[in-house]
């Protein structure tokens, strides 16, 4: 079952005008969550990012932040999953072509919730390859990345670069050269000195719900961390590399434009990784009744 505006439709009437704004300009705002045994987690930063969004780009969320929290449950409660990936999809509406968004006077919302099925496990194990993209991340003064939009372009641009080079994940530069993050993901390494390290939001990158759990992680294991301004030559030289999102977690790098970082997990990285799927457990046991 789909959520679309107001109730659950079947998949096949969950259908959506060709005069959507979103569907013409991607024109509107997405969040991916996902759902540990029945339990979303970090359901209330999704939410907050979601309103975020919509403000940078001037829309109004046609719901309160509890009736998207309880619409969410109702979609995973209907689909009866207890181990899923939600998608929160907004666009401006449907409208007469033309960009004025006052074109549209109902933005479109959708809920989607999709089984979780687990990465194969040899890539935490061995790790996955990533290359450095010439796709720059978008600018922040032409389009904020950290707006999570629909109008996702950038990113599967940079994605098909790295699939030219047969790369899981891109790896992008924002427009100074400075490492910012996947097409999906954001970037951490662990430099010589043992930091940990991962691009400053004022690179221009969207500030992953992700990120910000494996921050918290690093300083309860007592690893420094440093978000700043990164090159290339950084994660060429790093003992560690691995890239984050809600649903890969921590997902370790081992090579990155065919050079090689590791032959397996790293030590910090399986760490991290572990104290990850711990702050989830904990997550799940104080928000389930
Ligand atoms: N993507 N950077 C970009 C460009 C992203 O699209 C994402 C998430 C992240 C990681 O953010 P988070 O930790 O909040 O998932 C970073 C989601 C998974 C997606 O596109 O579906």
């Amino acid at each position: 079952m789909i959520y679309l505006n107001n109730k659950l439709v079947p998949k096949n009437k969950a259908l959506i005008s060709v005069f959507d704004h979103g569907f013409l300009y991607g024109d509107g705002i997405y969040e991916t969550l996902r759902v540990y045994k029945g339990i979303i987690f970090k359901l209330e930063e999704h939410v907050d990012r979601l309103f975020r969004s919509a403000e940078m780009i001037g829309l109004t969320v046609p719901k309160s932040s509890r009736d998207i929290k309880k619409a969410v449950y109702k979609t995973i409660a209907s689909n009866r999953q207890n181990e899923a990936v939600v998608r929160i999809t907004i666009s401006r509406g449907t409208g007469p072509l033309g960009l004025d968004p006052a074109l549209c006077p109902k933005p479109t919302f959708v809920i989607m919730s999709n089984q979780f099925y687990n990465y194969p496990s040899e890539y935490y194990a061995k790790g996955v390859n990533v290359s450095v993209v010439n796709t720059r991340r978008n600018y922040g003064p032409a389009l904020d990345p950290r707006i999570k939009s629909l109008n996702f372009l950038n990113n599967v641009l940079a994605k098909i670069e790295a699939k030219e080079s047969s790369s899981y994940e891109a790896v992008m530069m924002n427009y100074q050269g400075y490492l910012a993050e996947g097409t999906v993901s954001n970037l951490f390494f662990i430099n010589s000195k043992g930091v940990l390290c991962t691009p400053a939001l004022k690179v221009g990158i969207l500030d992953g719900i992700t990120r910000g759990v494996i921050l918290d992680a690093a300083e309860e294991l007592k690893i420094k961390t440093k978000e700043g301004y990164f090159r290339r030559k950084d994660i060429y030289n790093a003992t560690e590399v691995f890239i984050t999102n809600t649903s890969m977690e921590v997902m370790p790098v081992t090579l990155v434009d065919n050079i090689r970082i590791g032959r397996k997990a790293g030590t910090h990285t399986g760490l991290i990784g572990l104290k990850y799927k711990e702050k989830v457990l904990h997550y799940i046991e104080a928000n389930s009744q």
